[in-house]
């Protein structure tokens, strides 16, 4: 099964998707702005919910990725910034702050840039995606390299934030759950409530926590598998990673935030959060890629990963969550495919062996 076996279908009722429309007005009565407030949108949300043919084939229930990656920067950050950044406007703010294993910064960066503030970020020294180092050095953040690791940059931001007029703009920031959660209504929304399973990664769990206060005010309860890395796994073994590693640059946490409320969206969803190894986020990565034509960065493979390898409880609506883009971390693309590129000379002969020999 793939693409080209799905048939367009004769009679297509299609349900209105709110695009085009920031996301704070498209939700407005559910977030914590009133009408008339300082917006900073780049229009935000309204991401496709893309039926996953070969995955459904696979886990024998109907797959579907929802792609945060259509994001304006990238990565399912935009709709929490949205509403941190509209909200340090609101409050007078000139500045704002995070710590970043990468899309954070690059999402504060480019919302800082439209309202017209500065932005700081600090981020793990070598360890972040080129895609968005470039990204947020491009909207004129300043960026601090440290000598040190996610958990540290985060535990450095908080208090610097704590005695200077700097908005802090991580996911400790209840704007931005608040701005994320709207993700558990476009899904919500667009399976009629029939949502039965969501996978998704956790790094520093913001993103599971929510989801999960999004359903809930939904009135929905799907069930929540959170998945970490293997070597980046706190809440699956119960203690602090001091030194987190994984392929998956954007989870290479050792200590969430969010460590609490990851843990009871899990429980009380009866749901779980486990584990995937980097080979398997990596296997998961190139079947998207080059079974169902979706390219990702490896964290948000972690989602797929996690459902292949433990299935989802049985469910037969599942939504896996592709937070971010693949074009985020060309590196890792370019070290795990099995493309081959041909170097071919300038003339007839060559190139006809080279497009059409046996490869
Ligand atoms: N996927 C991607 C692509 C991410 O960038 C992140 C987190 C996650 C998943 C995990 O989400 O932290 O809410 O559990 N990135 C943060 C950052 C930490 O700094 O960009 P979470």
């Amino acid at each position: 099964m793939n693409q080209a076996a799905v048939k367009i279908p004769k009679v297509e009722a299609i349900p209105p998707t709110g695009a085009h429309v920031p996301l704070i007005e498209r939700y407005l009565e559910r977030l914590p702005f009133e009408p008339g407030d300082p917006l900073v949108s780049l229009q935000e949300g309204s991401t496709p919910l893309l039926r996953a043919p070969v995955l459904s084939e696979l886990v024998g229930a109907t797959v579907r990725l929802k792609l945060e990656g259509a994001n304006p920067t990238g990565s399912f950050k935009d709709r929490g910034m949205t509403c941190a950044v509209s909200a340090a406007v609101r409050d007078g703010a000139k500045a704002v702050i995070c710590a970043s294993t990468g899309n954070t910064a690059a999402s504060a960066a480019a919302y800082a840039a439209r309202a017209g503030i500065t932005c700081a970020v600090i981020v793990p020294e070598g360890k972040i995606a080129q895609g968005k180092m470039a990204q947020t050095l491009v909207h004129g953040a300043r960026v601090i390299s440290l000598k040190g690791n996610f958990d540290q940059a985060l535990t450095l931001v908080r208090e610097l934030t704590d005695t200077h007029p700097i908005v802090l703009v991580n996911s400790v920031n209840e704007y931005r759950i608040e701005g994320q959660k709207t993700a558990a209504f476009e899904i919500h929304e667009g399976l009629d409530g029939g949502l039965e399973a969501l996978c998704i990664p956790v790094g520093n769990a913001g993103n599971i926590t929510s989801y999960w206060r999004g359903f809930r005010e939904m009135g929905a309860a799907p069930k929540l598998f959170g998945f970490q890395a293997e070597g980046a796994a706190p809440l699956v073994e119960g203690r602090v990673i001091e030194h987190p590693e994984t392929v998956a640059s954007a989870i290479r946490i050792g200590n969430p935030v969010r460590w609490e409320d990851a843990m009871a969206a899990a429980r009380d969803s009866r749901g779980a959060i486990r584990v995937v190894s980097d080979a398997e986020i990596l296997a998961a990565y190139r079947l998207l890629a080059s079974k169902e034509g979706m390219f990702c960065e490896p964290a948000s493979a972690a989602s797929v990963a996690g459902l292949l390898k433990y299935g989802a409880d049985g469910a037969e609506q599942i939504v896996c969550v592709l937070t971010g883009r693949g074009l985020k971390d060309p590196e890792t693309a370019i070290a795990n495919n099995d493309g081959k590129v041909i170097q071919c000379v300038a003339e007839r002969g060559p190139i006809e062996e080279a497009v059409l020999g046996d490869p």
